[in-house]
């Protein structure tokens, strides 16, 4: 996919309060720089970071009512948002999309190490890497972003959500997954995502997510 085209379909899920554009890049930075640090090749890291983008994109298909919903779901609920990994996957095919990393990315981001995540209950090394690494970072990014009933940010927070992926070693997320993740975050490596930390903080515009412009990012960032 172009990263136009990314662009685009990010901008509709911004539209449907679905995710916010800090969100987005925090997941699409955070992704890169577990991947770098797996060693796997560019054009694999281009495809999954496109997938990072997008991997709520099913839940477009699902009803407001339910989304926005403030309270706890109910059973039935829960079971149509169970849905969006499939939902989403019938769109990036109907979108003409064919790159298995992206399509992997999209369908499997919420199944679990311990084979009790949806839809597939894939576990282990079934669910393919990209996936693996982005339930990592997906939680983690969950756990430390701005909303409005925690007050707790910043270091405080991440510390804490590295405690909780630690905690979910072997159950939640793939061990391997975790301990890079940990690594990358006491050498300092995740500091220029940390930044957007606050979903106020304005971000660039995806259709600039080329890997000169991230490396661009990051250069900025250290400085
Ligand atoms: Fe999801």
């Amino acid at each position: 996919m172009s990263p136009e085209k990314v662009q685009e379909l990010v901008k509709e899920i911004e539209r449907k309060d679905l995710s916010t554009a800090a969100h987005t890049w925090r997941v699409v930075l955070y992704t890169r720089a577990l991947l770098e640090e797996f060693g796997v090749e560019r054009e694999l890291i281009r495809l999954v970071t496109q997938a990072a983008a997008l991997h709520d994109i099913g839940k477009i298909d699902i009803p407001d009512r339910i989304l926005q919903k403030p309270g706890k779901l109910d059973y039935e609920e829960f079971e149509l948002i169970k849905l969006h990994p499939v939902t989403g996957l019938a769109r990036m095919i109907t979108l003409g999309v064919s790159d298995e990393p992206i399509l992997n990315l999209v369908r499997y981001h919420h199944e679990r190490w311990d084979g009790l995540g949806y839809p597939f209950i894939l576990r282990g090394e079934e669910i393919p890497m990209g996936a693996r690494v982005f339930a990592v970072i997906d939680a983690f990014d969950a756990m430390t972003s701005v909303r409005p009933y925690r007050s707790e940010l910043g270091e405080r927070a991440a510390e804490n959500a590295l405690i909780e992926l630690q905690a979910g070693i072997g159950t939640r997320y793939w061990p391997e997954g975790v301990e890079a993740f940990t690594n990358l975050y006491h050498t300092g490596k995740l500091d220029y995502i940390l930044h957007y930390f606050n979903d106020e903080v304005p971000v660039p515009a995806f259709a600039a997510a080329r890997d000169e412009e991230f490396d661009a990012i990051r250069r900025r960032s250290e400085k």
